[in-house]
């Protein structure tokens, strides 16, 4: 069974996925900037565009779980919104740190690109504070040049990857000056360690009801839940377009993720994905605290927003680091000394849709500060 047979033969019917482009493709750049709800933040424009941009992270199950507190024109706290972590895969809150990592990158790079500077302090000393930092922003002169067209086409593409190994070149280009990224054809042996625990510690995750039911609570089938929740995992943000999508968006529902037919038939999908890469990239960091997880987040976004340049598609597959006892054995197996950050399997793509997953309105995770609160 491959990924064209998929999604319907969970609901009983096989249909194909086929070539059909998605059904719900939405290019990059297109915000009609959403009616403020009443009682919003009343944001001046930059602000809402600089906070636009850095919720296009990229975040776990696409939670998105940053929350703003804004304190004064360009004065943000920015924090940790506990109601969307990930307990049953991510316990420890290290996969939202790299996602907070993540937004705080795109917020930079979007802030430098509109003539903003960042004057960061860090708050959190660990991964469940809800407050992780302060950030402001001033008006300057002399910021690096920053092109702002790879971050808001970063995408998660997970199907259609050419079985030819990154070429050197492009490794040394998209890793020069970031530390900690180590690259494995697909033929090498921590290459083929990787596929078959990818596939291994899927099986094992997708049988594990904690960890499915929390994945059925993000994920958003039909169109009308999408747009109610406008985060999580959309049948076009997955990859199932076409026929296939208009089955899964009509009649799944989060019971359909509990069915055996539908974690086989995920197990059968993740199979075809690992069959296929460039190979491996995976990310170490010197340590495990919270501000190194939030560098780390930072490193892999300024990576992922380049390899699109050159025809690099990116998809991080993190079960070997949440499930036991693939978690214990990856550095082993890989020859690396320091705590793994991510895996994420790479390729080149011959078809390279722009983004689909949904992202909040900015109006809804920004909130009013206490009046009277400092910023250093
Ligand atoms: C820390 C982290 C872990 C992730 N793990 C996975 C994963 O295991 N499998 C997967 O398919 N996508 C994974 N993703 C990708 C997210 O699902 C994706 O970023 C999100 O759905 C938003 O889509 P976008 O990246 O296309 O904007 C991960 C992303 C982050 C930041």
């Amino acid at each position: 069974m491959n990924r064209r047979q998929f999604w319907p033969a969970a609901g009983g019917v096989l249909l194909t996925t086929g070539g059909l482009a998605y059904l719900a493709t939405k290019p990059p750049q297109a915000t009609r900037p959403p009616v403020p709800p009443a009682g919003a933040v009343p944001l001046l424009p930059d602000e809402r565009e600089i906070l636009r941009l850095a919720a296009l992270a990229p975040s776990g199950h696409n939670t998105q779980p940053w929350r703003v507190t804004r304190h004064a024109p360009f004065q943000w706290t920015i924090g940790n919104d506990c109601t969307r972590w990930l307990p049953a895969v991510d316990p420890a809150q290290r996969e939202t740190m790299l996602s907070m990592g993540a937004f705080m990158q795109n917020l930079e790079s979007a802030a430098n690109y509109l003539g903003y500077a960042c004057r960061w302090q860090l708050l959190a000393d660990n991964n469940q504070a809800a407050s992780m930092v302060d950030v402001k922003l001033a008006k300057a002169a002399g910021l690096p040049a920053v092109d702002v067209t790879g971050l808001l086409r970063r995408r998660t593409l997970r199907t259609g990857y050419r079985d030819q190994p990154l070429a050197p070149a492009d490794v040394r280009a998209l890793t020069a000056g970031e530390p900690g990224y180590h690259f494995f054809r697909r033929a090498s042996p921590q290459g083929q360690w990787l596929d078959a625990q990818t596939l291994a510690a899927n099986r094992q995750q997708t049988y594990r009801d904690a960890a499915e039911q929390e994945l059925s609570r993000w994920v958003r089938f039909s169109n009308q839940e999408a747009a109610r929740h406008r985060d999580g995992l959309t049948p076009a943000s997955m990859g199932i377009g076409g026929v296939a999508g208009w089955w899964v968006r009509h009649f799944y529902s989060p019971a359909t993720v509990m069915k055996t037919s539908f974690r086989e038939q995920s197990m059968a999908q993740v199979a075809e994905q690992v069959g296929q890469s460039g190979g491996w990239l995976v990310l170490t960091s010197p340590d495990r605290a919270t501000p190194t997880l939030l560098d780390a987040g930072r490193r892999v976004q300024r990576l992922w927003t380049q390899v699109r340049g050159c025809g690099i598609a990116v998809h991080p597959m993190t079960q070997v680091l949440e499930e036991a006892p693939f978690a214990q054995q990856v550095n082993g197996a890989l020859g690396l000394a320091e705590p793994i950050q991510f895996l994420l399997r790479c390729g080149y793509v011959n078809d390279y849709p722009e983004p689909v997953a949904e992202r909040r309105p900015v109006e809804w995770f920004v909130q009013n500060g206490a009046v009277g609160r400092n910023m250093a």
